[in-house]
């Protein structure tokens, strides 16, 4: 690694048209704070640096549903990203936004002196615009069918229901979202930046220069460089952005990926208007981006590009991006609020920031996808956090109360045990800090978690509650040893759990701290007075997490309604096939579950004739069976009699499949005489 003075920390800027989700907080906010954090602990200079992004055409297409302006939204939004990060303890040095005047301006003024550089050509392209409301039209404001799928409802960039990427021109009949109309092609002009021109360079200096680099990210930038760069339009024929600042842009605005990128450094000249250009100017700074991997090209690729045409500014020294969080196995969706928001996580948790941290890093998405379940984060919590960290910091205090009052007592000669445990932790420092450098903050919380592993181990060999009737000596020098392992944790989590650390450190009367205190073992002196102890977490019981999952099913239910159409009818029939068909009425004389199976009625019907006996898949929608017995169900009296979990079923009764999926029987209006037809 090159030397540097310095570290910027900037992590990707939320859009601001809605609130921010445990995929949010997993991917990009987390690692970024840990880093951030760690980085201050060792006192280095650093500065992290967050912010929305409050503009492109999402935010205007919400603002338009709603009727309100787009300020509105992302005034609203704005403030509830920001209250979340907060409450979460993510510790930006500033958290503004891309509609502050000090942005407008530095990207405006970026945007000119790369225009003045001849940093960008022009060229004009036919785009649709909408005759009816006299604008061109944003890829998402286009909607038409799907050329793979058959979509109806597709938009101009994307079909959600197949996924396909598309672009406006791939609809089949387009329509404008804005006023309904057919759009017509009309020709624009905007501003491109030249990426193929700056294609040499950065071949060398991503595929060369950072083969460092995480896989995922490298082996993305690759594949782009691979395909050979296009130039990339950085203008939008739109009324919610920053101008164009050049002659002849009336009507247009920059491209939301042109400024928020300059977001960064905007919202580090707010914070020091004296000071920033050295976090972004100077050799001896390293900038580091944290993102998701959605942003990977905008970071590797784009933004380098603008800022080496720009021609002052330091380029990324590494760009640490994530995979994505999944939510009990599907893709989160705001639009079919598949997520777990924070803001509502801390109404039914809270307190409980440090379980979601801890669990979002264990699971944490650095190499694959991953999933966030809500069983892993029970087992997390009960498992690891009360029963290993929360169990050992626990015993160490309540023993040093009982048996020394809460005073540290002095340490006595070491055993070979003794000297043996402290061996092992002397390597956490290095061990965490190598992991750390290099961006595994899942392996690197799961080595600060090892520490209390080492400490539980510790207290269960030596027993001290044993020893405390015989060699109060010993004793002394076990509580004196594990109390400097207690300080150790504080240290070690302070970047993955900000809030129990702080917790510890007061319990422990422990003043200030710093990284390089690991591994130490003199960390609480003899005679020093500690604070009364306190639980670090508590267990997550089984209702609490059975709600949590009740409330997503009753999502998926919601969204099942929500998408369901009806089937499209069948070829027609004629009358005489229908008739082939012999529905019946009969009455229930009895009706019970099918022993060891979840889905199957066992019914007993009178047909008219006789009895039959027939099978039924809806034991889940009518949990009393007997209620049934004495009302009339419709069943096929000639279906060819199958053998279901050894029973033979004689016929099959009707029931209406809800769009949830729920069955209902269908029974007639009045009791009628049993054996007669349904036609
Ligand atoms: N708003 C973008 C997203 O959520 C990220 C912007 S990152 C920045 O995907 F660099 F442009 F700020
Ligand atoms: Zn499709």
């Amino acid at each position: 690694m090159k030397s540097y003075k310095r570290t910027t920390i900037t992590s990707a800027l939320p859009y601001a048209n809605g609130p921010v989700h445990i995929g949010h907080l997993a991917g990009v906010y987390v690692p970024a704070d840990i880093y951030a954090r760690y980085l201050r602990l060792k006192n280095e200079e650093v500065l992290f640096i967050g912010g929305s992004d409050e503009h492109g055409v999402p935010i205007t297409i919400k603002a338009k549903k709603e009727g309100v302006s787009p300020q509105d939204i992302v005034d609203r939004y704005h403030g509830i990203i920001k209250k979340s990060f907060e409450d979460f303890g993510i510790t930006f040095d500033i958290y503004s936004r891309t509609t502050s005047k000090t942005h407008r301006e530095l990207a405006s003024e970026i945007f000119r002196t790369i225009d003045q550089k001849g940093g960008f050509i022009q060229q004009s392209s036919e785009q649709y615009f909408d005759e009816t409301a006299q604008q061109f039209l944003a890829d998402r404001y286009i909607t038409g069918k799907c050329p793979h799928c058959g979509n109806e409802n597709a938009y101009g960039d994307q079909c959600e229901a197949c996924g396909t990427s598309l672009s406006p021109t791939d609809l089949i009949h387009p329509k404008s979202a804005i006023s309904g109309s057919v759009p017509v092609m009309r020709e624009t002009r905007h501003w491109y930046l030249p990426l193929d021109q700056h294609e040499a360079w950065l071949r060398r200096w991503i595929l060369e220069d950072h083969k460092e680099w995480k896989p995922n990210v490298y082996g993305q930038c690759k594949s782009w460089l691979d395909m050979g760069l296009q130039p990339r339009a950085v203008s939008r024929d739109l009324d919610w952005g920053i101008p164009v600042p050049a002659e002849n842009a009336e009507g247009k605005v920059l491209y939301v990926w042109f400024d928020a990128p300059i977001g960064y450094i905007s919202n580090t000249k707010e914070l020091l208007p004296d000071s920033w250009e050295k976090w972004w100017k100077e050799e001896d700074t390293r900038l580091i981006h944290f993102i998701g991997k959605d942003n990977i090209v905008f970071h590797c690729i784009v933004f380098p590009a603008m800022l080496k045409a720009e021609g002052s500014y330091i380029l990324p020294e590494n760009v640490p991006a994530n995979e994505f969080l999944n939510l009990e196995g599907d893709k989160i969706s705001t639009s079919r609020n598949w997520a777990v928001w924070l803001h509502e996580y801390l109404e039914e948790f809270p307190g409980k920031q440090d379980v979601l941290r801890y669990v979002l890093t264990a699971n944490a998405p650095e190499t694959k996808d991953n999933d966030f379940t809500w069983k892993d984060f029970q087992a997390r919590n009960n498992n690891e956090l009360v029963a290993i960290y929360g169990n050992f910091v626990n015993r160490a205090l309540v023993l040093t109360q009982k048996y020394y009052d809460g005073v540290v007592p002095a340490c006595g000669e070491l055993t070979d045990y003794d000297l043996r445990t402290l061996e092992e932790f002397k390597h956490v420092k290095t061990d965490v800090e190598k992991l750390l450098d290099n961006y595994r903050f899942r392996d690197a919380q799961k080595e600060a978690m090892n520490l209390a592993r080492i400490g539980n181990k510790y207290l269960a060999d030596t027993e001290p509650w044993k020893l405390a009737k015989t060699d109060m000596t010993r004793v002394a020098t076990i509580m004196h040893l594990s109390l400097q392992i207690a300080a150790n944790l504080a240290i070690a989590f302070e970047p993955f759990l900000p809030f129990s650390s702080e917790k510890l450190r007061k319990m422990l009367n422990l003043n200030t701290f710093s990284w390089n205190d690991l591994g130490k073992t003199d960390l609480l002196p003899a005679g020093a007075k500690l604070g009364a102890p306190e639980l670090l977490f508590d267990k997550i019981e089984d209702q609490v997490i059975d709600a949590q999952i009740q409330k997503l099913m009753d999502t998926k239910k919601a969204n099942e309604v929500a998408t369901w159409k009806p089937a499209e009818i069948k070829p027609a029939v004629s009358f005489d096939d229908f008739l082939k068909t012999d529905i019946r009425v009969g009455t229930v004389l009895d009706c019970v579950k099918v022993p060891k199976s979840d889905k199957l009625l066992q019914f007993r019907i009178a047909d008219g004739i006789n009895e039959r006996t027939i099978l039924s898949g809806i034991a889940a929608y009518y949990p009393d069976p007997s209620a049934l017995i004495g009302t009339q169900v419709c069943f096929i009296a000639n279906f060819e009699p199958r053998k279901l979990r050894g029973i033979f079923s004689e016929g099959m009764i009707l029931s209406a499949e809800d769009a949830d999926g729920k069955l209902v029987l269908i029974q007639p209006s009045a009791t009628v005489t049993n054996g007669v037809e349904v036609k």
